[in-house]
């Protein structure tokens, strides 16, 4: 095929997505479908970077993948697969660490952000390395593309890097990938503190996918909003309302000027309120979708083996070159 390749993945740590995680990433995924040869891994290697319960998280990897079928990834155009079914992940991994320095591993700051709440024995070496197994997931499908928020450009400038000097050394081999800046992608904001973003490791301000929308219905009328009663976009003096409304027409497809001019002469309230409703109603389908893969193990099994095998076709490939060339 002739359409650029874009790669992307998703950690299955928390189970459920957030609505950060959708709008801000799957969305985008799906999009891109349409337009790029795309290949989409949930990243369980990444996964052990920290402790993990093996049950819950090879639950945590089906109900991952299902949700991103649930949300429109199309197996039929997209390779979808887990990453451990794909040794070559971890083959590579070790290439790419071998080429790795000391001090240019440990100038990722985002590293540094995770390791800082820890003591050194507490945090495992792959937390460490983990930017350089994504180097290798990248590379080993010749990758053009890679959709990437800000808090990864770093680790994409250290994949091109990596890219470049094993080329230098070695011949060309990989090709050297590009950040892919998705247009209308949206930060979500915690509903609690819209001055951080809708995280995982913050639970009270987060809507997820999989709850009860009655919950998430609940936690959106008892959002965080700001003074003043005009429900009016403006980050700065009113971030708590601008993040509902961020939300909102992402979830609609409403422009928000046209959701603040429905709103005029209505409070804050009517806003949540209604919200609650949107969310309710993107979601009900979406859980259904979810349950019914859940509800036919073999079915999904079969679609991830297939996503598997396509990945390992383009793989083994890259890495059976790369092997050759440094004398394995
Ligand atoms: P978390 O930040 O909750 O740990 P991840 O790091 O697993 O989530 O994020 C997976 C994807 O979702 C990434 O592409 C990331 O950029 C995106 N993402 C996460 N949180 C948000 C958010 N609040 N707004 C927009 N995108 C987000
Ligand atoms: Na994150």
């Amino acid at each position: 095929t002739s359409r650029p390749r874009v790669l992307s993945g998703i950690q299955p740590t928390a189970g459920s997505f957030h609505l950060g995680n959708y709008l801000g990433a799957v969305r985008q995924w799906v999009a891109l479908q349409e337009s790029h040869d795309a290949f989409y891994c949930v990243v369980d290697l990444h996964a052990i970077t920290v402790e993990q319960d093996p049950k819950t998280l090879r639950q945590n990897s089906r109900v991952s993948a299902a949700q991103l079928l649930a949300l429109g990834i199309d197996p039929e155009r997209s390779a979808l697969f887990v990453q451990s079914h794909v040794p070559e992940h971890a083959q590579l991994g070790w290439v790419m660490q071998c080429l790795t320095g000391f001090g240019e591993a440990g100038r990722m700051t985002q590293f540094k952000d995770k390791s800082a709440r820890q003591t050194a024995d507490h945090v495992g070496v792959g937390l460490f390395t983990y930017p350089i197994l994504q180097a290798a997931d990248i590379l080993l499908y010749q990758t053009q593309f890679v959709p990437v928020g800000e808090d990864q450009r770093q680790h994409l400038e250290l994949t091109r890097d990596l890219a470049q000097r094993f080329n230098k050394r070695y011949g060309k081999t990989f090709r050297v990938p590009e950040a892919y800046i998705v247009k209308d992608t949206a930060k979500i904001y915690d509903l609690q503190d819209p001055a951080a973003k809708m995280s995982k490791s913050v639970p009270a301000g987060m809507v997820e996918l999989l709850e009860d929308p009655k919950r998430s219905a609940k936690k959106i009328r008892s959002a965080v909003t700001d003074a003043g009663r005009e429900v009016v976009f403006d980050v700065v003096e009113k971030p708590g309302v601008s993040n509902l409304l961020t939300i909102y027409s992402a979830l609609t497809g409403r422009a928000v000027p046209e959701l603040e001019a429905d709103y005029a002469g209505r409070g804050y309230g009517d806003l949540k309120k209604d919200l609650g409703e949107v969310f309710t109603e993107f979601v009900t389908p979406v859980q259904a979708r979810v349950a019914a893969y859940l509800d036919d193990p073999a079915e999904l099994d079969k679609v991830l083996a297939r996503g598997a095998e396509r990945a390992r076709e383009v793989a083994s490939v890259t890495l059976a070159r790369a092997y050759e060339r440094i004398g394995f």
